[in-house]
């Protein structure tokens, strides 16, 4: 098949072409991203591969149907940048990646965790510019605490195993899945309970702003919020209020709802536009990672080797089991 391959970046390169080297497609790196404006570069493709923050709404969809383009292939896990029901109304069949690594996810989750509890973004700095001084850098045990997860999939279940084997106390909110050594608890109470919550569900239309204003209000007193999973989940400035008042103590993001023109570029010689997203930058007590999660060396090995087959799939069968229904 030809694919056109939408935002691509050079480390991605060299994974698909691995992996597409028995299955031989025809792939067209493109530098743009898909949007309703850049989708007749995939004119003659069969295929497109998107990523998170393609903008593959109604308007887009059209001009792919238009161009001829019979599969959209996310190479993520999470399909909330697509419009599903469109593409399915224009004929056009919609494929993902299920799962590549949860630990990768899973690690990065915790790294953050640990990274803002002993503050090692700032221990960073300080000590290069010979500054050993402990003053603002105390910490507190892992051990004990009470962490509740919203979301028991795999990510979920995979950061729970981690979590246990440090000794802290893990609660769980899932409409529709356990994990094993998790309690399971109804959402007031995991937030009130909880010195830790991490977001682990997918983004809805029930789950947008999730934790905003009232969420918070009924969490612990100085509680961490942690977020790998979709930025809208979060209400970003009910998060800025609590953080200045106090009433959360700590954030760690790796998604932010506003990422989609910040994201996966290098903005470094710009002026960031975002007044939010600056605002959040000026917390010493709030680490932000650019949606870098899923990217082990693993998880990109996985994620191009199940693309390439989802597209092989659809090309011998006209179906997929990793199609979205
Ligand atoms: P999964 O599908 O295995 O698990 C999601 C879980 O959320 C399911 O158990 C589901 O029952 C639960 N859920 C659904 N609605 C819920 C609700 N209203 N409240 C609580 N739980 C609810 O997905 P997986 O692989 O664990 O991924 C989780 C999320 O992580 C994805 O949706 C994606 O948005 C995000 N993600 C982020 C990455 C990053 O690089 N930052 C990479 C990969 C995924």
């Amino acid at each position: 098949m030809h694919i056109a391959f939408f935002n691509t970046k050079r480390y991605e390169k060299q994974p698909f072409e691995e992996a597409n080297r028995d299955a031989g497609h025809e792939i067209r790196w493109i530098d743009l991203p898909l949007r309703a404006d850049t989708a007749d570069l995939a004119k003659g493709c069969e295929a497109v591969c998107v990523f998170v923050n393609d903008q593959v709404n109604a308007a887009a969809i059209g001009r792919l149907a238009e161009a001829g383009v019979k599969l959209v292939a996310t190479r993520s896990a999470g399909y909330n940048h697509i419009d599903v029901p469109a593409a399915h109304a224009a004929g056009l069949a919609v494929v993902r990646v299920p799962a590549y690594s949860p630990y990768a996810v899973a690690e990065h989750t915790i790294a953050l965790m640990l990274s803002l509890n002993r503050h090692v973004h700032r221990a960073y700095s300080r000590v290069r510019d010979g500054n050993f001084s402990l003053d603002g850098l105390l910490g507190f045990d892992m051990h004990g605490k009470t962490v509740g997860l919203i979301g028991l999939g795999k990510i979920g279940a995979c950061t729970a195993r981690i979590l246990n084997g440090m000794g802290c106390r893990v609660v769980g909110y899932d409409p529709f899945s356990v994990a094993e050594g998790v309690t399971p608890v109804a959402l007031p109470q995991l937030l009130a309970e909880s010195d830790i919550v991490s977001l682990h569900c997918p983004l809805t239309v029930e789950t947008h702003h999730l934790i905003g204003a009232e969420a918070i209000a009924t969490m612990k007193r100085g509680a961490m919020l942690i977020n790998t999973s979709r930025g809208a989940l979060v209400d970003t400035l009910a998060v800025i209020e609590a953080l200045k008042s106090g009433q959360l103590g700590w954030l760690g993001i790796d998604v932010y709802e506003e990422e989609g023109e910040l994201f996966f570029s290098d903005l470094s010689e710009t002026v960031i536009q975002d007044d939010v997203f600056s605002r959040l930058l000026t917390f010493p007590n709030v680490l932000v990672t650019g949606h870098q999660a899923f990217f082990t060396a693993e998880a990109l090995a996985a994620i191009a080797a199940v693309t390439v087959q989802n597209v092989s799939e659809y090309e011998k069968s006209g179906s997929c089991n990793n199609a979205i229904v």
